[in-house]
């Protein structure tokens, strides 16, 4: 028997299906299941500052469901800051975030899209506060060391254009009872 051939009714429900798993998917990613994408910039490596912010993140509570070192391609920056590609400085952007290796990261926690853009600091490293990331370690706009989602939906969008799903690990966090009560 070949396959049963579906109505254009019955394939709309089952798009609607697809859809509607998918936005349970995403909306499993709340509360302590939150996630954000962080990446340690070309200069943040350079300056050896992996360890650093790792452990920031760690120390913190957080749990780190994925990493890796990657020289990432023209096309995937371009996608990643789609929404700047009118800026003036959106040329310099490509050009120090192509300039060498950078650190991928996820990490999962409550609330840690904001609180991860806490511990950054703001955009511009000269308004931010000593104590954040961005405050301690770096200078200037161009050179800020450091990227964090701003929202948990961006952070859904930068998570699957970094990493496939087979890279972002589960596994039981030992600690949990000790970081949320
Ligand atoms: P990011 O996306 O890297 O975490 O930074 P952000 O949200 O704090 O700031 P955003 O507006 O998204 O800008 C992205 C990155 O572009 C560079 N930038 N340069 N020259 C400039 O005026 C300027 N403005 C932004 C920074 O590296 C900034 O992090
Ligand atoms: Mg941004």
């Amino acid at each position: 028997m070949g396959p049963k051939k579906r109505s254009r009714r019955e394939l709309h429900e089952l798009e609607d299906l697809v859809a509607k798993h998918a936005r349970i998917e995403e909306s499993g990613w709340t509360g302590v299941n939150e996630r954000t994408f962080i990446a340690v910039k070309p200069d943040g490596v350079q300056r050896r500052l992996v360890g650093e912010i790792v452990r920031r993140f760690e120390k913190r509570g957080f749990k780190l469901v994925g990493l890796k070192l990657l020289q990432a391609s023209e096309d995937l920056l371009r996608e990643h800051y789609w929404e700047l590609r009118n800026k003036p400085f959106f040329s310099g952007l490509m050009h120090y975030m192509s300039s060498g290796p950078i650190v991928a990261m996820v990490w999962e926690g409550l609330d840690v899209v904001k609180t991860a853009r806490k511990m950054l600091g703001e955009t511009d490293p000269v308004n931010s506060l000593p104590g954040t990331i961005r405050g301690d370690y770096c200078v200037e706009v161009g050179r800020n060391v450091i990227h964090g989602s701003d929202s948990v939906e961006s952070a859904q969008r930068e998570i699957s254009l970094w990493f496939r799903q087979k890279e972002l690990q589960c596994w039981e966090d030992g600690s949990k009872h000790w970081i949320y009560n």
